[in-house]
């Protein structure tokens, strides 16, 4: 039988990483809603097409073609998996996710990836809007200076520019934004463990999720 595990949390506070382990440790696909949102957003603002432009945005939305194909997103054809990954592109996957036209156009695209097995899906609403009947959920959180630490870190590590206090500033503001939202805010979802990473390693997390992971299909 398949299943789905959600794990929904605020930006950075190590969601993809532990997802994408606890995919391969679990032998089940991997789904990152929020490379979606990001694909979206980007060809959304590469178009000129603004995000309180109803008229152009269905028009537009319903020619956008996303495809999710071995961890990377393509659209109408077109390989965007690296482009997405820009601080630019998180301001724009913020402004453009907030719109409900947006969410709805991009709602059966995620739900459709259970229908090809089990998943593990990581973002801000799957627990509670995308997978309602989830068989485990998961809520992973961590300070805004925890999170600011771990981007800064993951940033150097791949030689890129960073600045902790830059870093720190736009994830509290996307926080903010993500979170009061009307569509689909940022919320812990009925069911869903809590879990505090501040302190936590990533092997404890991925341990501490694996053992009720266990638990729940035995
Ligand atoms: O997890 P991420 O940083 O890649 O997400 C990019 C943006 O997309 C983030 O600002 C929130 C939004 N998002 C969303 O609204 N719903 C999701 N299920 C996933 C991401």
């Amino acid at each position: 039988m398949s299943y789905v595990i959600t794990i929904d949390g605020p930006a950075g506070a190590g969601k993809s990483s532990v997802a994408k382990k606890l995919a391969a440790k679990l032998g089940i696909k991997y789904l990152d809603t929020g490379a979606i949102y990001r694909a979206i957003a980007l060809i959304l603002a590469k178009s000129e097409i603004s995000p309180d432009n109803k008229d152009f945005l269905n028009e537009a939305l319903s020619k956008i073609k996303i495809e999710l194909v071995n961890n990377g997103v393509l659209v109408n054809g077109f390989d965007v998996t690296g482009e997405i990954r820009t601080p630019e592109v998180d301001a724009l996957a913020s402004l453009y996710s907030a719109i409900p036209e947006i969410r709805t156009a991009l709602l059966s695209l995620q739900q459709d990836q259970k229908n090809y097995g089990s998943i593990i899906a990581e973002g801000r609403d799957v627990g509670s809007v995308v997978f309602p009947d989830a068989k485990l959920k998961f809520f992973i959180t961590a300070t805004p200076e925890a999170r600011a630490r771990r981007r800064y870190e993951q940033r150097i590590g791949q030689n890129q520019d960073a600045d902790y206090d830059r870093i720190l500033q736009a994830i509290k503001s996307r926080d903010e934004y993500d979170s009061n939202r009307k569509a689909a805010p940022l919320s812990i979802p009925d069911g869903a463990v809590y879990i505090d990473t501040s302190d936590m390693s990533e092997d404890e997390v991925i341990n501490f999720i694996l053992e009720h992971v266990k638990e729940a299909l035995s």
